[in-house]
């Protein structure tokens, strides 16, 4: 969840750490820290809240120390309180320690270490790693084979970093199921949680796999596995532009997200449709294809807005492919001993790539032998890698915590895996043309719907002390009515449910009051008039209506309170354009409110523990 940067080096550390720990203050923001060797001493500076704060904390303290370890934190165990932030200190204070995910086992350990005179200050499962690993210092051990023997005992996940002034020409750092990449510089190195930090400096990276321990000293990195064997890492290069990870002149992440979809949704697609063949291409799947196409049945899990894409694939792959196709929470698929046959094809979506529930499902489902492919946005990810084949969705970085141009990219990607199994079965070469023509039109169409944008702040206006917020949407525009749901409370706080149209008066038309507005999905496709009886069953409980519509639909202003007119596709497709005025929505109220929309409470952009 944290954000974990590391500096050795030359330079001043400081200022490195807390640049990076800016970059990564998505991943987990109610308080940060740096520890750093200064003088032959480790020094700890904590703070509660943004990384704002410790930086203006460090401003005012003349520093030097070219050796440093810096976190954000995403509180699991104990208040985002000062004393709970990391780094951690051992009692001595001659190290200390950040940490990313969870101990399990830490009541365990924590009881032993308070036997044997370990005082603790924190409620943080993570405190006793760092008393765990002094343990080991005490019997006279390295700090290398202290952290490791310290990692044998743990259960659970962590990405780490530990600094020693016993030992100040090296960081070390290991993960088990939290991400970590070193950044291989010029007589300096790095550690980061994720690439973003470290890409104004280095665009060579190394990706740490679980159970693996490294020695970064400033000009060299040796890596182990955990039982001490010594391991050869790979160094890849990363390509990510610094205005991919800048807000570029907009207010918010969010909204430069939503606004940068025609061009997304277009890198998504690029070099991938052959238009005379009516098919697509897709190289990380291209082996993988007569056993995709010849599956008794497709699983699709994830989490929140990716599971939410996975339902629209459903729709599509059953739609197009005669495929059966199942689509299941990752949590909840991980630990029902699912029934997983060799000849079932599995997709895990992911933007972060990182995300426990998903991960874990995923190496569930690889036990038993079925094939497994990744969707995943940030490239070199865990899922990805982890995979035995996949498709990248290339909507460049999300920084936003909610999650909006990754979506759109996600249908569009599942839109092009639909196409490629349903051409190898039996999709004529005219019906693949023209979902190809379709897909090519959706980027101009997207873009006409941002030019909405005016509209629909404006009807954001009339909204924004609404408690409560209903979506309605039939067929392939259920999930997007979920997705609707989800991207308002995450960044208002209201409260709001999605549902498939008809079940409205299977209960929740009991909300229905005046004071309740209800967002509907009512494109013109094969539902339209069935959609039209539900608004008018809202109506007449004096529901206020905001109806996405298509353009040409005169009537729908009879009916609805406001509408937003947008371009039509075909119904495989139009998911990627409804939700559009729906994220829009969601940003308008939440900024109105005056909220933080990138850093909503209590929330972290991937979700790295269960
Ligand atoms: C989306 O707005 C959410 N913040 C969240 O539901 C997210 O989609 C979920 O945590 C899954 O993340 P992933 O795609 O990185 O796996
Ligand atoms: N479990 C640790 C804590 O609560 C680490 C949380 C994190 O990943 O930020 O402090």
């Amino acid at each position: 969840m944290c954000g974990i940067v590391g500096y050795i080096g030359d330079k001043n550390s400081v200022p490195i750490i807390i640049e990076g720990l800016k970059r990564l203050e998505y991943r987990g923001y109610d308080s940060a820290g740096v520890g750093i060797l200064e003088n032959s001493h480790v020094n700890v500076v904590k703070k509660v809240g943004k990384v704002s704060i410790l930086e203006s904390e460090m401003t005012d303290r003349p520093i030097n120390s070219t050796v440093g370890i810096g976190h954000t934190r995403w509180a699991t165990h104990g208040a985002p309180t000062e004393e709970n932030a990391h780094p951690h200190f051992n009692n001595d204070k001659t190290l200390c320690l950040i940490h990313n995910g969870i101990i399990e086992n830490y009541s365990v350990l924590k009881k032993d270490l308070l036997k044997k005179g370990y005082e603790f200050y924190s409620e943080t499962d993570t405190e006793v790693l760092v008393h765990l690993i002094d343990s080991f210092l005490k019997k006279g051990n390295g700090l290398l084979k202290s952290v490791r023997k310290a990692l044998v005992e743990v259960e659970g996940t962590y990405g780490i970093a530990v600094i020693s002034s016993l030992e100040p020409d090296k960081i070390i750092a290991a993960r088990r199921g939290s991400p970590l990449v070193i950044g291989v510089g010029n007589n300096e190195n790095f550690i980061a949680s994720d690439v973003t930090a470290l890409i104004t400096h280095t665009s060579q990276v190394v990706y740490l796999d679980d159970n693996e321990v490294v020695e970064v000293y400033k000009d060299k990195f040796k890596a182990k596995n955990i039982k001490d064997e010594d391991i050869i890492k790979e160094v890849h290069e990363v390509t990510i532009a610094l205005d991919e990870i800048s807000k570029g002149g907009y207010p918010h992440f969010m909204l430069k997200e939503i606004m940068e979809q025609p061009e997304s949704i277009t890198n998504s697609m690029r070099g991938r449709l052959i238009q005379e063949d009516g098919i697509s291409r897709l190289g990380g799947i291209r082996n993988q294809i007569d056993r995709i196409a010849n599956s008794k049945r497709i699983i699709i899990s994830a989490c929140g807005t990716s599971w939410h894409a996975g339902l629209v694939g459903e729709y599509m792959l059953e739609q197009y492919t005669g495929i059966p196709v199942e689509v299941e929470y990752a949590s909840e698929f991980r630990y029902r001993n699912p029934v997983i046959n060799k000849d079932d094809t599995l997709i895990f979506i992911s933007q972060s790539g990182e995300t426990a529930d998903t991960l874990a499902a995923m190496k569930e489902a690889k036990k038993k032998g079925a094939l497994i492919l990744g969707v995943c946005n940030v490239v070199g990810s865990s899922i990805a890698r982890e995979s035995d084949a996949g498709v990248y969705i290339h909507a460049g970085p999300e920084i936003g915590v909610a999650s909006t141009k990754a979506f759109t990219s996600q249908l569009i990607v599942l839109a092009l895996i639909t196409l490629l199994i349903a051409r190898r079965k039996n999709l004529s070469l005219v019906d693949g043309q023209n979902i190809i023509k379709e897909l090519e039109s959706i980027p101009g169409k997207v873009q006409r719907i941002l030019e909405l944008n005016k509209e629909i702040e404006k009807i954001a206006e009339d909204f924004v002390d609404a408690k409560n917020f209903l979506y309605l949407g039939r067929g392939y525009n259920f999930p997007v009515a979920l997705e609707g749901a989800l991207k308002l409370k995450e960044i208002s706080y209201i409260h709001a449910e999605g549902y498939p149209a008809a079940e409205m008066k299977h209960g929740p038309i009991a909300l229905i009051d005046e004071n309740m507005p209800t967002v509907f999905l009512a494109p013109h496709d094969s539902v339209y008039d069935k959609i039209v009886s539900n608004i008018e069953e809202v109506k007449a409980r004096k529901g206020k209506i905001i109806a996405i519509a298509s353009e040409n639909d005169n009537t729908i202003d009879n009916l609805a309170d406001y509408s937003i007119k947008i371009p039509e596709t075909i119904r495989m497709l139009m998911p990627v354009l409804n939700v559009i005025p729906l994220q829009l929505l969601s940003y308008h109220i939440a900024v109105k409110k005056g909220l933080d929309v990138d850093q909503p409470r209590n929330l972290a952009k991937s979700v790295t523990v269960e």
